[in-house]
């Protein structure tokens, strides 16, 4: 399976311009790769960037959707129109949309309607800390069951997890995590899902690293079993994100 590589720009850049220099450059580089997929999650404004731009190799995602289907909600974006602007894949459950109070029922909500708009779901799971007691991992099949809430077997192999530890996210990152940390993560993942979906079904679901992702580490997770990376801040410069892609 191609190796993802999965840019989440947050609010940035500040400008259309901006955006469009950073899309172009993203659109060169993408032109030579291979065994790889290049998903950009712009901000909702930035989207149409993705339709304008014809024949390019790089898939559209975005970074949230409102979890109902119809009526009026002022501000809030539904998935099929998304999917209408060619959106292939949406990020939820990220941890900065946690915080500002989307629960795992909120989430489990996005995750029914993406799917029935034939859009794959990148699942964000992970905890806020790291204790010695192993808490958890019941802290993150907690997230994995409730926000998978009546996920068919079927639609199940249409959703991505991103296993995303709180701890390592963004500028304020506790440290970097280690690739030990990760394929524990990712056999402890799989057991949840195999435990209600089966061990063939639960194996076919990609997991995902994000956290702090720069051409240093990169590699390391790909090699220990990571089926793509999420990028946070080195997704915005062209010149850090052409290295991770290079990197493995
Ligand atoms: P980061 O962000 O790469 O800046 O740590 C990752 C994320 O929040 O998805």
């Amino acid at each position: 399976m191609d190796k993802l590589i999965i840019a989440n720009w947050k609010s940035n850049p500040k400008s259309i311009k901006e955006a469009r220099v950073i899309w172009n450059d993203i659109l060169k580089i993408s032109k030579n790769i291979k065994n790889k997929k290049i998903i950009i999650c712009p901000p909702f404004p930035f989207i149409f960037l993705g339709n304008v731009i014809k024949n390019s190799k790089i898939i559209l995602g975005a970074q949230s959707v409102f979890p109902e289907a119809e009526g009026s909600y002022t501000g809030e974006v539904f998935a099929n129109m998304l999917k209408s602007m060619n959106v292939n894949y949406v990020i939820v459950g990220h941890s900065e949309r946690r915080k500002l109070g989307e629960t795992d029922e909120y989430i489990n909500k996005q995750i029914l309607t993406t799917i029935k708009n034939k859009i794959t779901p990148i699942l964000c799971i992970g905890e806020i800390r790291r204790d010695h007691d192993g808490r958890y991992l019941p802290f993150v099949k907690e997230q994995i069951l409730k926000c998978l809430d009546g996920v068919s077997r079927l639609n199940l192999k249409n959703i991505m997890i991103a296993y995303e530890p709180v701890w390592a996210i963004g500028k304020n990152a506790v440290r970097e995590a280690t690739s030990e940390e990760f394929v524990e993560m990712k056999i402890y993942i799989k057991k949840v899902l195999s435990d209600v979906y089966g061990v063939k079904v639960a194996q076919s679901i990609p997991i995902i690293y994000g956290g702090s992702v720069n051409s240093k580490n990169a590699k390391i997770f790909i090699e220990n079993g990571a089926d793509g990376l999420l990028v946070g801040r080195d997704s915005l410069s062209p010149k850090k994100f052409r290295e991770i892609i290079n990197a493995f």
